[in-house]
C-alpha cells in the first residue's frame, strides 16, 4: 500500500492550538476485546493503514504481556513511517524496560505507563496505600524517561479518583518528566459535563499543566465514550485515545471515525482538527473488522452498512432532489465509494492489475496470476463482479500464499436425508491427502474431514458467514475462530460456494495456529 505524504502544519484558517492528536489503540485496547486477537501480519497491516491515514500515535501493544505482544510492538515500531509508536507498561521496572526495548527501533518511540489511582483499584487490585502509588508514579515515569523523552502517564480509573489525590498524582507525573497526561474513564462511568469539569479542574489547578498534553481515553459502557471525549477536548485535552470501529474492552472505546467526523462535520461548534485523512476511514474499518471477525453493527455511525442507506420513500424522494436533505456528510468523505461494477469475464489481465492497484493492493506476481485465474472463474459463475468481490478474492489469495495446508478439492452431500458427507482433499506440505467424513450438517462434515487429515485439539468458538455483495450468486465470506492452549486465531475464506469458503476459512485458521505453535513449540503441529 502506498504512503501519502502527510501535512503536520495547520491548514489555512486553523490554529495549532486547536489541533487534536489522534492516539489509536486498536492494536492494544482494541485487541483486548475477548476473541479479537490478530496475528503479527494482521497487526502490521492495520498499523500500515493507521500510519497512512494520519494517526499520530499508534499504541501497538503491551510488550510485557507476551512474547507475541513484544514482537508486534517491535515490528510496528520498525515499519511506522510517520506515527509515534507507543508500548504500554504498568508501573514496575520490568514492564517499563520491556516496553522501552520494544519501541526502541521506532523513529518516534513513546512509553505509556499507568497505575490505578481510584480508592477501589488501589485497595483491592493493587493493595497499595495512596502514598505508595504516588511514589510509583514518580519512579515509573522517571524510569520510562531513561528510554525516551516521550512519556505518557495514565491514571487508571481516573474518573472515580478523589480529585485532590488525582491532582497530586498528575503533578508528580509532570515533575518526573511525563509529556502527556492521560485521564482514562476506564469503566465508562463518567458523563460529558462531569468530564469537562474534571479536565478543566486539572488544567487549572495542577502546576505544570500548561507544559503537557492532556489526553482523554473513554470507554463506552454507557454509550458516552465519544461524547465524553469531545467534552474533554472542549475543556482543553488535545489528545484523544480511540479505536477503529470502537473496538476495546467490554463495550469498547471511543470510535476514531466518530471523533474525527464529529469534528469535521460540526466544526462550527466543535472547532478542532485532526491529521486524519477521513477518506481512509471505511478501508480501516473493513480491515479491522475482517482481521478480528468482529462484524460492524449495521446501524453503526459512519461505518455501518446502513449509515448512508435511505430506505423510506420520503427519504429517497428527498435524496433524489438534493442529498443534503438527509445526509450530513457525503459517503465519499469517509471513503465509501459507490459499489462499482468492475469487470466481466472478458476483462483482461491489464484491467485486473489496474483494478487491484486502485483498491490499494500490492501483490507479488505469483499471487497476482493465481488471483487472476480465480477472478476469471468467479466472473464465469457470477453475473456482476464488484469491487467488494475483488477485495474478498485478493484477501483470500494473499492469506493463502505461503500456507502449508491448502484446500485442493471438496465434494459435499447435503440435504434433508442426512447424515451429511464431505470428501475433502488437502495438500499438506506438498502431499495430497483425502478423507471422507460424516457430520451433523455439511459444515460439520467438512470440518471433521479436515480434522481427519490434520488432527488437532483446537476449539471452534466462532463460525460466521456473510455475503460479500447482494444476490443469491454473491460470494460468501466465512470467518472461523480457533482456540488452542490459550492461543486464538481467525481464518477467513471466500468463495461463491459457502461450503468451499468454510473449508478455506478453517484451513486458513489452522495454518495460523501452526505459525503460533511453531513459535512456542517448534515442529509440534502436523508431526506424524
Ligand atoms: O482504560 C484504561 O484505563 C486503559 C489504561 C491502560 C490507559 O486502557
Ligand atoms: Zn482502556
Amino acid at each position: 500500500m502506498s504512503s501519502k505524504k502527510k501535512s503536520q502544519k495547520a491548514p489555512k484558517g486553523r490554529s495549532d492550538s486547536d489541533r487534536v492528536v489522534i492516539f489509536d489503540t486498536t492494536l492494544r485496547d482494541g485487541e483486548q476485546s475477548p476473541g479479537a486477537s490478530m496475528t503479527l501480519e494482521e497487526k502490521l497491516q492495520v498499523a500500515e493503514v493507521l500510519d497512512e491515514m494520519g494517526v499520530d500515535i499508534i499504541e501497538a501493544g503491551f510488550p510485557i504481556a507476551s512474547n507475541g505482544d513484544f514482537e508486534s510492538v517491535s515490528e510496528v515500531a520498525k515499519i511506522a513511517k510517520n506515527a509515534v509508536v507507543a508500548g504500554l507498561a504498568r508501573a514496575g521496572n520490568k514492564d517499563i524496560d520491556r516496553a522501552g526495548e520494544a519501541v526502541k527501533h521506532a523513529k518516534r518511540p513513546r512509553i505509556h505507563t499507568f497505575i490505578s489511582t481510584s480508592p477501589v483499584h488501589m485497595k483491592y487490585k493493587l493493595q497499595m496505600e495512596p502514598s505508595e502509588v504516588l511514589d510509583a508514579v514518580t519512579s515509573s515515569v522517571q524510569r520510562a524517561r531513561s528510554f525516551t523523552s516521550d512519556v505518557e502517564w495514565s491514571a487508571e480509573d481516573a474518573t472515580r479518583t478523589d480529585h485532590d489525590f488525582l491532582c497530586r498524582c498528575v503533578e508528580a507525573a509532570i515533575k518526573a518528566g511525563a509529556t502527556t497526561i492521560n485521564i482514562p474513564d476506564t469503566v465508562g462511568y463518567t458523563v460529558p459535563d462531569e468530564h469537562f469539569s474534571l479536565f478543566a479542574m486539572l488544567i487549572e489547578k495542577v502546576p505544570g499543566a500548561d507544559d503537557v498534553v492532556f489526553s482523554t481515553h473513554c470507554h463506552n459502557d454507557l454509550g458516552l465514550a465519544v461524547a465524553n471525549s469531545l467534552a474533554g477536548v472542549r475543556a482543553g485535552a488535545r489528545q484523544v485515545e480511540c479505536t477503529i470501529n470502537g473496538m476495546g474492552e467490554r463495550a469498547g472505546n471511543a470510535a476514531l471515525e466518530e471523533i474525527v467526523m464529529a469534528m469535521n462535520v460540526r466544526n462550527d461548534v466543535i472547532p478542532y482538527w485532526t491529521n486524519i485523512d477521513s477518506e481512509m476511514i471505511v478501508r480501516a474499518s473493513k480491515l479491522v473488522s475482517g482481521v478480528t471477525a468482529f462484524p460492524v453493527q449495521y446501524n453503526k455511525a459512519i461505518v455501518g452498512k446502513n449509515a448512508f442507506a435511505h430506505e423510506s420513500g420520503i427519504h429517497q424522494d428527498g435524496m433524489l432532489k438534493n442529498n443534503q436533505t438527509y445526509e450530513i456528510m457525503t459517503p465519499e468523505s469517509v471513503g465509501l465509494k459507490e459499489s462499482s461494477l468492475v469487470m466481466g469475464k472478458h476483462s483482461g489481465r491489464h484491467a485486473f492489475r489496474e483494478k487491484i492497484k486502485e483498491l490499494g493492493y500490492e501483490i507479488g506476481e505469483n499471487a497476482f496470476q493465481d488471483a487472476f485465474v480465480r477472478f476469471k472463474d468467479l466472473a464465469d459463475k457470477k453475473k456482476h463482479v464488484f469491487d467488494e468481490d475483488i477485495e474478498a478474492l485478493v484477501d483470500d489469495e494473499m492469506a493463502q500464499a505461503d500456507e502449508r495446508i491448502k484446500v485442493i478439492s471438496l465434494t459435499v452431500i447435503a440435504g434433508t436425508g442426512g447424515p451429511q458427507k464431505a470428501t475433502m482433499t488437502l495438500e499438506v506440505d506438498g502431499t495430497h491427502h483425502t478423507s471422507e467424513a460424516k457430520g451433523d450438517g455439511p459444515v460439520d462434515a467438512i470440518f471433521n474431514a479436515i480434522k481427519d487429515i490434520v488432527p488437532h485439539e483446537a476449539r471452534l468458538p466462532l463460525y460466521q458467514v456473510h455475503a460479500v455483495t447482494e444476490g443469491t450468486d454473491a460470494q460468501a465470506e466465512v470467518s472461523v475462530r480457533l482456540e488452542e492452549d490459550g492461543k486464538t486465531v481467525i481464518g477467513r475464506g471466500a468463495d461463491t460456494d459457502t461450503m468451499v469458503a468454510s473449508a478455506r476459512a478453517y484451513v486458513s485458521a489452522l495454518n495460523k495456529l501452526r505459525v503460533k505453535r511453531e513459535k512456542t513449540a517448534p515442529g509440534s503441529m502436523f508431526a506424524s
